[in-house]
Formats: C-alpha cells, sequence, structure tokens
C-alpha cells in the first residue's frame, strides 16, 4: 500500500464478497502500526465476515506476526512438533522457519524446485479442514500470506460458513449429534497423508487427537456452528459416543451438509495478500496447485482460547 500514511479506522473500506462469508478490507498498510481503536473494529469486522482479505501487502514474517498479535497474540503450529520430532532444523529448513510462529506452506522441494509431493502438503489439494483441530485448544483462527503464487496454476483457497451449516441441519440431524463429540485425526496433514514419523493406524483407538464437541458456542458471537475439524480416508476422525459404522454414516451425511457450494467463498491469490480466517467457525479447503510452478506462503496461528462447546449449558447460556 504505497504512499499511505497512518492506518485508522476512517481510512477502512470495506467490500462484503456476496458470498455466505468474506469481506475484503481497503485502505490498510499492515507493516505499519494498528492503534487500539482500529484493532477493535478490525476484529469487530472479524467476527461479522469470518475471513478478511487485505490486499498488496508488502510484509515481512516480524510484520505478520504483529499482525497475529491485533487478533489475539501467535500461537505454534501443531505440525512443527512432528517435523521437529523428525530431524528438520529450525532457520535451515524451509518447513520449519527460524520463528516459531511462522510456518511456510510451499510446494517447494529441499532443492527450491516444485514439487509436487514434499514433506507437507506439496502442490497436492488439502481437504476440507479447520487448522489444528487435532489439538486442545486449536488457534482461534489463521493469517495465511502469499509471498509466491502460480499464474493459472490452481491453489485457490475456499472457506465456508459454519454458523449456516449448523442453522440449516434438519431437526432430525440435530437430534442426531446432541451431546456428541468428535475424536480428531492426529496423524494425517490436511492433503490426507501420514505425518513424518506417523503409522498408519490399525484402527480407531490409535487416533490420539482430542474429543472436541460436534457443535461449539462462537465467544464473540455466542453463536453455535458446526465444528467437524477434519476427516481423511481409511480410519480417521470417529464419534466418540457410537459405534463405527454409525458414527462413520452420520459423520458422511455431516460433512456433505457442511461442504455444500451455497456456504462456500473462493479467493483467486495474486501475489501479496493476505488473508484471515476465523478456525471456530469456517472450514477451508485448497486446490491443487500445478506441480511445475511455485507457490510459497507464510502462515501464523492466532491462539486459540478452551473450546465452548453446546453441550454445556452453564457455558453456552452465557
Ligand atoms: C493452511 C491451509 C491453504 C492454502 O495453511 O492451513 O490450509 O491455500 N492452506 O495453502
Ligand atoms: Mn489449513
Amino acid at each position: 500500500m504505497v504512499g499511505l500514511v497512518e492506518n485508522s479506522v476512517e481510512s477502512i473500506e470495506v467490500v462484503p464478497t456476496g458470498a455466505a462469508l468474506g469481506a475484503e478490507v481497503r485502505g490498510l498498510d499492515l507493516s505499519k502500526p494498528v492503534s487500539d481503536q482500529l484493532k477493535e473494529k478490525l476484529i469487530e469486522l472479524w467476527g461479522e465476515y469470518m475471513v478478511l482479505l487485505f490486499r498488496n501487502q508488502d510484509l515481512t514474517d516480524e510484520n505478520i506476526l504483529a499482525t497475529a498479535e491485533v487478533f489475539g497474540g501467535q500461537q505454534i503450529a501443531g505440525s512443527r512438533a512432528f517435523f521437529l520430532k523428525a530431524g528438520y532444523k529450525a532457520g535451515e529448513s524451509d518447513r520449519v522457519s527460524k520463528h516459531a510462529g511462522i510456518s511456510l506452506v510451499s510446494n517447494l522441494d529441499q532443492n527450491g524446485k516444485p514439487a509436487k509431493v514434499t514433506a507437507g502438503v506439496g502442490s497436492l489439494e488439502a481437504l476440507w479442514h479447520t487448522d489444528n483441530s487435532y489439538v486442545e485448544v486449536p488457534p482461534n483462527g489463521t493469517l495465511l500470506w502469499s509471498e509466491i503464487v502460480p499464474t493459472n496454476g490452481g491453489g485457490e483457497t475456499s472457506f465456508n460458513n459454519q454458523y449456516r451449516a449448523y442453522e440449516e441441519l434438519s431437526d432430525e440431524f440435530k437430534e442426531a449429534i446432541e451431546g456428541k463429540h468428535i475424536c480428531h485425526d492426529n496423524l494425517r496433514n490436511t492433503a490426507g497423508r501420514l505425518r513424518p514419523t506417523a503409522k498408519e493406524p490399525e484402527s480407531r483407538n490409535e487416533i490420539t487427537g482430542p474429543a472436541h464437541p460436534i457443535v461449539r458456542i462462537h465467544p464473540l458471537t455466542g453463536k453455535r456452528c458446526l465444528y467437524l475439524g477434519r476427516r481423511y480416508e481409511g480410519n480417521s476422525s470417529y464419534i466418540d459416543e457410537m459405534p463405527d459404522e454409525e458414527g462413520d454414516d452420520l459423520l458422511s451425511k455431516l460433512w456433505a451438509h457442511a461442504t455444500q457450494e451455497h456456504l462456500c467463498w473462493t479467493h483467486d491469490w495474486h501475489p501479496h495478500d493476505l488473508i484471515l480466517w476465523d478456525n471456530r467457525c469456517t472450514m477451508h479447503q485448497r486446490n491443487p496447485v500445478d506441480h511445475t510452478q511455485a507457490r510459497v506462503m507464510h502462515r501464523a496461528l492466532i491462539k486459540g482460547e478452551p473450546i465452548i462447546s453446546a453441550w454445556d449449558e452453564q457455558a453456552a447460556a452465557e
């Protein structure tokens, strides 16, 4: 944002996508300080639109981390521990940034060349998910900044509105999920591939991610959202309170419901776009990338707070 002197509430313009969620916020330079008043406004917009897009942001990793502070502080990605355990060294590898709060989401291999498959998600599709749902306290949100993106080479990212997914469930469906929790798969990355050092689970007992309520309450709005997290082929996320087959059948129906087209908005990246999404009330998915073209994104997670369960009447009433 060349020429902008100072960020202010008055200088911003909000352009809703017109889809089920998302808005572009214009008139800000996030490499510059954000006042308390502006911070309040941005958090309000985030609560309203769930996904915010800021274009033409010329940012360093330090600027991205400073932006994370605006929205509640940073959280270290769950995947970092897997990479460190597998012998990747912080700051020496593209996978593990020297900043604990930054992850590189890139399709470059160890030689810096675009590749279809890497130790991360590479150029593969990232299936619908919310970030780090496999940890006890998942991040409230995510910042993703595009350094390099392909030209007409895939890698578009879609988001969907999980308040609406909940609201549009039939009464029968709502009754079927009442009081239930999902145990979240912590063994696979978002392309459905096993993480470094993880082994293919032989039964669902080997899925050791935490159990979270299927419906959570968003602390900013007090409203209910469907919280499915992630699910892959084979032994994966499951409903804690139900036998395998019955639970799998219900999950398949819920996933089909939650990922319908009308709940969704898709972004086609340009270099230096920054997107902030809410992991409490949205899911996201990424199309496969043309593996001959580089795609390099920098990501910071926004610190989470303990999940408020819709099944906890006291918390839900507050
Ligand atoms: C992520 C993610 C999607 C993308 O970083 O959590 O899902 O477009 N990224 O790279
Ligand atoms: Mn993600």
